[in-house]
């Protein structure tokens, strides 16, 4: 025993072990105190604490023994030599001397599994929280993190859709996590970032976690505002009754009648799942219809020897964007016009708005300052007095503008206007028409129907003072 304690001490490898072992440990169990006292630090406090360190640690403890095992090695080699023997040691545990050193080293083994336990759990809580996924990387993840802050999942943490529940998913998830950070040191990753994420795990286990896909929506009344490119930006209101549907009794009916549990869809698409070639439904008596587009590529390949895939169709495949939500121009100016955040008054502001929106900028700092320019100069040369007086509004307007244009385009990561398309509806993108486009037929010539009242009501369309609006709200 005692020549254990003396080859840990003695060789400096098992020394410098004992040395970063015992500094880690103090740091990591400062730094949980600091933490359970309340103080929550930065995403890289956090790395430092419970994920480098705990490194350090384990290393330490590695050193310990190598440092040993190397000692007794010279020393069994200083043997042949025919030098004197080492003395093997002798643990006579009726000596308090080595009752009391095992005891140490027991109670000093303990200590040492529960700083790294704890350390582990922390280091997990670290990789799992929204801040490290969505800041610690800087720009990788700047305009995922962004869209989400201000999405309806903002207070949900990027691990429930992204790995949810259970062992499996939460190792798959690490492994490839490792590969990220790797991909992040050494700046390996693609920009922009490629979607659809290929291996995002079903809807069924992630977002069904919290909605529940049998519920009956129902008919949802929707107003969207927007506004006109003339001088006055009129305002133009478009109200649907979208037919959201769900179970009710035992039917699915309505836009959720997709993921009734009763019935599959399946598709088959070229890897964007922008171009879908053909569509499979089971109904729950077994009936199997398939609709195909006209030439249709075979099987094995896609139009220019792409790969392709079939999918079971869920959640994601109409919810894209369910918090990664990124505006187009027109969507976001109207927005914020009607929110007040532009001044509606200024003539022309919506078209000028989107005009210098859609200019190329290499930075959002130079963004803020060419679309300010823009607009500066375009009321400066039209509306000179405007310029004048109204100033103030101007710069507030264009201020806005180039909020806009910070929250959605991100050059650094390449992600511009529409790189991330939305497949909800089908104005701005194909999205339900990838398939209600009326072109993808059974061979009886079934179609999969585009008739505008499958979906929603069209109560008014771009209409000033809509009727309909009048009556709900007298
Ligand atoms: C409500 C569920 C949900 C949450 C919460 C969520 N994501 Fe996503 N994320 C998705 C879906 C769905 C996609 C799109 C998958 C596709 O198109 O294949 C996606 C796509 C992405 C992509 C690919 C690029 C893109 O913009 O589509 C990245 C990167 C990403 N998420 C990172 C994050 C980070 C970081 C967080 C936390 C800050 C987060 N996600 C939170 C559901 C979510
Ligand atoms: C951890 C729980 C959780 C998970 C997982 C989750 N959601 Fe949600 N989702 C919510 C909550 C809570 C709301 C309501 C937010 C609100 O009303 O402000 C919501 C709202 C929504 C809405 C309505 C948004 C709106 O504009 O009102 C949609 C659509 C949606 N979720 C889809 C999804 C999809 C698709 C996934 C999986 C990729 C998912 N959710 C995963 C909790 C979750
Ligand atoms: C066929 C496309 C499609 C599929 C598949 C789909 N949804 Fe939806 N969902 C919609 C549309 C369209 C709306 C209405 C959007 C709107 O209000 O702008 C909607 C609305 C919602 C809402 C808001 C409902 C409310 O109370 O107003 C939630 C939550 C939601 N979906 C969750 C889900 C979940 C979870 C799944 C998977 C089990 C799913 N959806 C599958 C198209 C789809
Ligand atoms: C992968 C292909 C696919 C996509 C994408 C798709 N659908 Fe469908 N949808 C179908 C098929 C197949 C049917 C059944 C054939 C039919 O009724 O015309 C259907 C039927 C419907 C129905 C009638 C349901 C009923 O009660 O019988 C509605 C409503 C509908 N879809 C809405 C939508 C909306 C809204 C979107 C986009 C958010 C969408 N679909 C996207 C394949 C698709
Ligand atoms: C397969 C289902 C489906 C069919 C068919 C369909 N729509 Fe839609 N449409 C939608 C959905 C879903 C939205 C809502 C998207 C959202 O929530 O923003 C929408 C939105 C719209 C909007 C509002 C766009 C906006 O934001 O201003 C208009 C206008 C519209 N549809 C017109 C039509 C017309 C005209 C037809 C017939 C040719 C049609 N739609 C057929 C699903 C459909």
């Amino acid at each position: 025993m005692r020549s254990f304690l003396v080859a840990m001490t003695r060789n400096p490898l098992s020394l410098l072990g004992t040395a970063i072992t015992t500094a880690s440990a103090v740091l990591i169990v400062a730094l949980l105190a600091i933490e359970y006292l309340g103080f929550h630090g930065n995403p890289y406090v956090g790395i430092l604490s419970f994920l480098v360190l705990p490194a350090f640690f384990v290393v330490g403890l590695v050193l310990i023994p190598i440092g040993i095992l190397r000692e007794r090695r010279r020393a069994r080699l200083a043997e042949e030599r025919g030098e004197a023997p080492p003395e093997f040691p002798v643990i006579d545990l009726n000596l308090g001397r080595t009752r009391r050193l095992i005891l140490v080293l027991l109670v000093l083994t303990a200590v040492n599994v529960v700083i790294l336990a704890a350390a582990t759990y922390k280091g997990v809580e670290v990789m799992d929280s929204t801040e490290f996924c969505g800041t610690a990387c800087h720009s990788v993840m700047h305009p995922e993190y962004t869209a989400y802050v201000r999405s309806p999942h903002a207070r949900v943490k990027c691990v429930s859709c992204h790995i949810g529940p259970g062992a499996d998913w939460f190792v798959k998830s690490k492994l490839s996590g490792a590969w990220q950070v790797i991909a992040t040191t050494f700046d390996l990753y693609p920009r922009p970032i490629p979607v659809p994420i290929r291996n995002l795990r079903p809807a069924r286990e992630t977002c069904e976690q919290c909605h529940w896909p049998t519920k009956f929506v129902g008919d949802r009344l929707k107003v969207v505002t927007h506004f006109d490119n003339d001088a006055e930006n009129t305002e133009l209101k478009t109200v649907l009754l979208l037919r959201v549907g769900g179970i009710q009794g035992r039917v699915g009916q309505g836009i959720h009648w997709h993921v009734d549990p009763n019935l599959r869809i399946r598709y088959r698409s070229d890897l964007t799942r922008e171009k879908i070639y053909d569509v499979e439904m089971t109904l729950a008596d077994g009936t199997v219809k398939t609709y195909t587009i006209e030439d249709a590529p075979p099987e094995e390949e896609g139009e220019d020897g792409t790969p392709m895939e079939w999918r079971l169709m869920d959640c994601v495949d109409c919810h894209n964007r369910p918090t990664h939500i990124y505006n187009m121009p027109g969507e976001a100016v109207d927005e914020a016009i009607r929110i007040g955040g532009i001044d509606r008054s200024l003539p022309y502001i919506r078209r000028e708005g989107i005009r210098a929106l859609k200019e190329e900028y290499e930075s959002h700092d130079e963004a803020r300052r060419g679309i300010t320019e823009a607009i500066l100069s375009f009321y400066g040369d039209s509306y000179p007095d405007l310029a004048a007086g109204n100033r103030a509004e101007i710069e507030e307007a264009a201020r806005r503008l180039g909020e806009i244009y910070a929250t959605n385009v991100f050059p650094a990561m390449r992600v511009g206007w529409g790189t991330y398309p939305d497949h909800i509806g089908h104005v701005e993108f194909e999205g339900c028409f990838r398939c209600h486009d009326d072109e993808h037929a059974t061979e009886a010539g079934e179609t999969i129907s585009q008739d505008c009242d499958t979906c929603h009501s069209l109560l008014a369309m771009e209409e000033e003072d809509p009727e309909i609006l009048e009556q709900l709200q007298p």
